[in-house]
């Protein structure tokens, strides 16, 4: 490149000639420019470029927008933050995606052996091994990877292990995650396992960009993957160090009699495959390259938690089967926990969304597996009673992946002679309300409901997290704020701030922490929340017994609020049809309908769902395409004479499939369809970069 070329940058690309990805990082690129320039005006009166330039930007930021309006929902200069689950396609899984059934020492190992012999009675000698493959297991997200003819054509999360999320423009910038498959001998459809994770220094790299920008840090690197693996833009997931390792196989078939024969064809078609991953001839050995692993733990570039041993006959396998949610042929062999000593200085209490009155103990800090530790739960009141805990004991704590920390126990021979017992409080110790413990419950609660400040302040906080409105720019600090100075007294107040600001004394931006840029970006927020899904509206009110799958399940049962309120409210008679129905839900049990018919039933619930119904708009659930074929969800546009049939039936056919047929290429279109003599539609398809198929492509495609 010349001097001149680097000195000077060339003329952007005419819009339309941007394929998706290229318009996804130049839209967020201009978007962190115009941060700055934004910030830099506002905030420091220091602009940094002309009026004229700063334009020219916001101009072409919109242009990309309109072109490819799947971008208008990704915000601007956000490092982080998972988007909202309906930011993603839902993608049905082929075959389910499993989980693991865990052994903690050598006896549940050999339980598991006896059971693997068990099952397959006269086909293994008494007296004859058992080969398994025994490989490290990654501390990661599971990620599934489908190939048709070689070609990676589309990623999905595990989601609920049923549907996941479709993250291909994501995965495609993951170098590990082969784009297409090398050799020749990959199947014509193949979906491929495994593991995306961050290594340990790349993830300190990354929180100290993000610390460096004021970004909220991730709490340990799995978090980083998952949320990276999830960025509603595909640019911002480019620049985070995910890897990849390739594990199993999903659905589709593979020549290889064994998993270590398996293992080496998923390394031979370029995939990254776990150097560990050791073939042992017996249960004996892989119990040996356990504690070899166990003991390069730390030294490993990336955590892991346990080791995977799982049968090498691939037919046994097969006829192994599944349990439950997971296979009888592996097994996860978890490390202990890691434990230490530390002084216990204190016990408080802290008072939770529900009222929950929940002892911490306040730890001389130690470091216990290169984390380090200040704070233990202690659970409840029988807990600190039965483990006779008291302060100023010398204690041991335990840490296990990112629960939090726990006190195993207390060292008696070092009980120093002042430590004193801790009495249990029978009042609320942030507003004085009585502390009741219910029959056959071990937790006390604070019986003031939402007039207790800190059940409020805990309730706003879970409604405006991740998982439920999502609303950004709103912290413990900002709302404890809100709260005392009288802004918000319940979370649909929220969604009036923005009008009452003009009136407030003083307005919004001119108060401690704010200004004109954060005031009007939380304003933003908030107005992009009016519309909220019924299963994410349900989750945020923060009731007991609620939690994300729960209102999953609800909100699939009943459909839309009104009706949900309705049955629930029916419910509180437990003869009715209405309860029959609640219990009948997947699931649910009769505590859980009991609080949840409670919670609902409650004057606080109630007035705070009359109140949010008049400034959101709860949308019904729609359910995800149920069809299992290779184009579900997906977007086609048909161009050209087909051979095999007529276009009318071969769009019948895909709408049968759950695609959706369009009749022009857009940057939402999944493939395009080119028969013969495919004029316009085809040449706008390769400038967006959609991917073309011929008509054979297609039918293979659809035969799976
Ligand atoms: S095999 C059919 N192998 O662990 C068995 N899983 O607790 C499917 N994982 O959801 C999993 N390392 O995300 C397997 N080497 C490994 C693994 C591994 C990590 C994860 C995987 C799975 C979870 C189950």
């Amino acid at each position: 490149m010349s001097r001149k070329a680097k000195g000077k940058s060339s003329p952007p690309a005419p819009i339309d000639r941007l394929t998706p990805i290229e318009a996804a990082a130049e839209h967020a690129q201009l978007a962190r420019a115009i941060d700055r320039h934004d910030l830099a005006y506002h905030q420091k009166s220091a602009p940094t470029i002309s009026d004229a330039d700063y334009d020219a930007l916001k101009r072409r930021h919109e242009a990309i927008e309109r072109a490819h309006p799947n971008l208008a929902g990704a915000r601007r200069g956000t490092g982080i933050g998972a988007p909202p689950a309906e930011g993603f396609a839902k993608v049905r899984h082929d075959q389910p995606m499993l989980s693991l059934d865990n052994a903690f020492d050598d006896a549940d190992v050999a339980e598991f052996e006896r059971s693997v012999r068990n099952y397959l009675k006269k086909d293994i000698a008494a007296d004859a091994r058992l080969a398994v493959v025994a490989e490290p297991k990654i501390d990661g997200v599971s990620l599934s990877l489908t190939y048709a003819d070689g070609r990676l054509i589309r990623a999905a999360t595990r989601g609920d292990g049923e549907t996941g999320e479709d993250v291909t423009a994501n995965v495609r910038t993951i170098a590990d995650v082969a784009a297409e498959l090398a050799g020749k001998t990959h199947p014509a459809r193949i979906e491929i396992r495994g593991e995306v994770y961050i290594r340990r220094d790349d993830f300190l790299a990354l929180n100290a960009g993000l610390e460096k920008d004021a970004k909220p840090r991730f709490a340990n690197p799995r978090n980083a993957a998952a949320g990276s693996l999830r960025q509603l833009d595909p640019a911002i997931t480019a620049r985070r160090p995910l890897r990849f390792f390739a594990y199993a196989i999903g659905a589709g078939e593979v020549e290889a009699a064994t998993q270590s024969e398996l293992l080496d064809r998923l390394r031979h078609w370029g995939l990254a495959v776990n150097p560990l991953a050791k073939a042992c001839a017996d249960i004996g050995a892989a119990l040996e390259h356990y504690r070899a692993i166990e003991r390069q733990r730390a030294d490993l570039p990336y955590d892991i938690d346990g080791v995977v041993y799982k049968v090498e006959d691939r037919d046994w396998q097969r006829r192994l089967g599944v349990a439950g949610r997971a296979p009888r042929w592996a097994i996860a062999h978890k490390f202990p926990a890691e434990q230490a000593e530390t002084w216990l200085r204190d016990i408080e209490i802290q008072v939770g969304r529900t009222g929950t009155l929940t002892p911490v103990a306040r730890l001389e800090p130690v470091t216990v597996g290169g984390v380090v530790v200040a704070n233990a739960t202690l659970h409840n009141e029988d807990e600190i009673v039965r483990k006779d805990v008291r302060i100023g004991d010398r204690v041991v704590i335990q840490r296990a992946g990112d629960v939090i920390p726990q006190i195993v126990r207390v060292v008696a021979e070092r009980r120093p002679r002042g430590a004193r017992a801790f009495v249990f409080p029978e009042t609320c110790p942030v507003c004085g309300a009585p502390a009741a413990r219910e029959d056959g419950e071990a937790a006390r609660r604070c019986t003031a409901g939402l007039g207790c400040k800190a059940q409020l302040v805990e309730r706003l906080r879970h409604f405006v997290s991740r998982d439920a409105f999502d609303i950004e720019g709103l912290g413990e600090k900002q709302i404890e704020a809100f709260h005392a100075q009288g802004l918000i007294e319940g979370p649909a107040d929220l969604f009036t701030l923005e009008a009452r600001n003009p009136k407030l004394d003083p307005p919004l931006e001119e108060r401690e922490g704010w200004g004109e840029q954060s005031a009007a970006k939380l304003f933003r927020a908030i107005a992009a929340r009016r519309k909220i899904a019924l299963d994410r509206f349900l989750f945020a009110l923060g009731l007991r017994g609620l939690g994300q799958e729960t209102a999953k399940r609800l909100a699939r049962f009943y459909g839309s609020l009104d009706r949900l309120s309705d049955r629930i409210k029916a419910a509180k008679d437990r003869e009715s049809e209405a309860w029959q129905e609640l219990t009948a839900i997947d699931k649910m049990g009769e505590i859980q309908a009991g609080a949840l018919v409670a919670g609902f039933g409650a004057k606080a619930t109630r007035a705070m769902v009359a109140d949010l119904a008049k400034v959101v708009t709860v949308e019904d659930y729609v359910a995800p395409t149920r069809v299992a074929s290779p184009i579900a969800g997906k977007t086609v546009v048909f161009t050209g004479e087909l051979q095999a049939m007529g276009r009318r039936e071969a769009k019948a056919e895909a709408e049968r499939l759950g695609a959706t047929v369009a009749g022009a290429v857009s940057g939402k279109t999944d493939y395009v369809v080119a028969g013969e003599a495919a004029g316009s539609k085809l040449t706008k398809a390769r400038e967006l970069g959609v991917a073309v198929l011929s008509e054979a492509e297609w039918r293979k495609l659809l035969a799976g």
